[in-house]
C-alpha cells in the first residue's frame, strides 16, 4: 500500500491494512520510538482498538485493545467488571486514554462507561496491560468518591503524578482527582471547575511551566465552540474560560492534545472528532496544530490536512 504523507481532515482513514481506522474519542501514547493509538471502536464485539504509527499518518493495526470478551480481574477497589448487558448487548464505552505507570510497569486505560442503553451510570472504568499493544485486563466500572463521571481525560504530570478529569453532576461541573500511585484509583478530589458551565472532552497539555485545557460545551454529537483555560499547576487556581477556534471549532470536538518533540522544540497538535451522530461509524478526524502567542495564548486555525512532517 502506497504511503501516506500526509492525512486529509475529515476524510475517512483508513489503517496500513486499508481498513477504515476506529479510535474515536480516543488518546496516544509514545512508547519506545512510536505512538500508539487508543479510541473507541463500536463495530462488533469491540470496544477499543490501537494502532501503531512512527510517523503519525501511517497507522498499522495492532489489535483490539477491549472488547466484550477481554479478561477482567477484581482489584482492591469495588466495581462493577461486566461488559456486556444482561441481555447479552454491549456496554457503551468511550473516550479510552492510556498512560504508561513508570513504578508499576503498567499501560493503564481509563474510560467512560455506560449501561449501553442511556447514560445514566456516568461511570469511569480502569483497565490495565503489560505491553503498549496487548489485550487489556478489564477492571471495572465506578463511581469515583460516588459522583457522577462522563466526559474524561488524562493527564501524566512531568513528575510522574497523574490525574483523571471528568464531567460530573449531569455535565455541569468538571472534576479533576488526583490519582493514586499505582493509577488504579482516585485519590482526591483536587477540583471541581466551571460549575454550572457544562463543559465535556477535556484534554490538557503542558508548555513552559503553563498548564492548557481545552473543552467542548455539552450538545450532544453537535460541534460547538472550543474554550480552553489556564493554570500554572494543575492543582493550582485554573483561569476562566477564553474561546479559541470558530464558533464549531471547525466542526469538531477535542479528543486529546499531542506534544510531538521535535529537534526544533515541540509541536502541539488538537486532536479532535468530527462526529456523525446519525451513523457513528462513520465519524471523521481532525488534527490541527496549535500555535502560541508570546504570551503564551494558544491560537487554532484550520487546516485541510495534518502534515507532522517526521
Ligand atoms: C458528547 C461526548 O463528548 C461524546 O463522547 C458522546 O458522549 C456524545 N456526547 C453523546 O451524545
Amino acid at each position: 500500500m502506497k504511503k501516506n504523507t500526509e492525512l486529509i481532515n475529515g476524510n475517512v482513514w483508513y489503517d496500513t491494512d486499508g481498513n477504515v481506522l476506529h479510535a474515536h474519542g480516543g488518546h496516544m501514547l509514545f512508547w519506545q520510538g512510536e505512538w500508539y493509538w487508543y479510541g473507541e471502536n463500536r463495530t462488533e464485539n469491540r470496544y477499543v482498538s490501537v494502532y501503531r504509527s512512527g510517523d503519525l499518518v501511517n497507522w498499522t493495526f495492532c489489535r483490539h485493545a477491549l472488547t466484550t470478551d477481554s479478561p477482567t480481574a477484581e482489584y482492591r477497589v469495588k466495581t462493577d467488571r461486566k461488559l456486556r448487558t444482561a441481555d447479552g448487548g454491549k456496554i457503551n464505552v468511550e473516550r479510552p486514554k492510556v498512560i504508561y505507570n513508570e513504578k508499576t510497569k503498567q499501560f493503564v486505560m481509563w474510560m467512560h462507561v455506560e449501561n449501553g442503553k442511556d447514560y445514566h451510570d456516568a461511570a469511569c472504568a480502569v483497565a490495565v496491560c503489560d505491553r503498549p499493544d496487548g489485550e487489556f485486563t478489564y477492571l471495572g466500572c465506578f463511581n469515583p468518591f460516588g459522583y457522577m463521571s462522563r466526559d474524561c481525560t488524562l493527564f501524566q504530570d512531568g513528575d510522574g503524578t497523574a490525574y483523571f478529569i471528568s464531567a460530573s453532576r449531569d455535565n455541569a461541573d468538571l472534576h479533576v482527582y488526583r490519582l493514586t500511585e499505582d493509577y488504579l484509583s482516585v485519590e482526591c478530589l483536587v477540583h471541581k471547575l466551571w460549575q454550572g458551565e457544562y463543559r465535556e472532552a477535556p484534554a490538557v497539555m503542558e508548555r513552559n511551566g503553563k498548564y492548557y485545557m481545552f473543552s467542548s460545551y455539552c450538545t450532544g454529537w453537535a460541534p460547538n465552540q472550543c474554550r480552553y483555560a489556564t493554570a500554572d499547576a494543575v492543582e493550582g487556581r485554573w483561569s476562566m474560560l477564553a474561546d479559541i477556534g470558530d464558533a464549531v471549532t471547525y466542526r469538531t470536538q477535542p479528543a486529546f492534545i499531542l506534544p510531538v518533540k521535535k529537534e526544533t522544540g515541540i509541536d502541539y497538535y488538537y486532536v479532535s472528532d468530527r462526529w456523525n451522530g446519525k451513523d457513528y461509524n462513520d465519524s471523521r478526524y481532525v488534527i490541527l496544530p496549535l500555535s502560541f502567542t508570546p504570551d503564551g495564548r494558544p491560537v487554532m486555525e484550520y487546516r485541510d490536512e495534518f502534515c507532522p512532517g517526521l
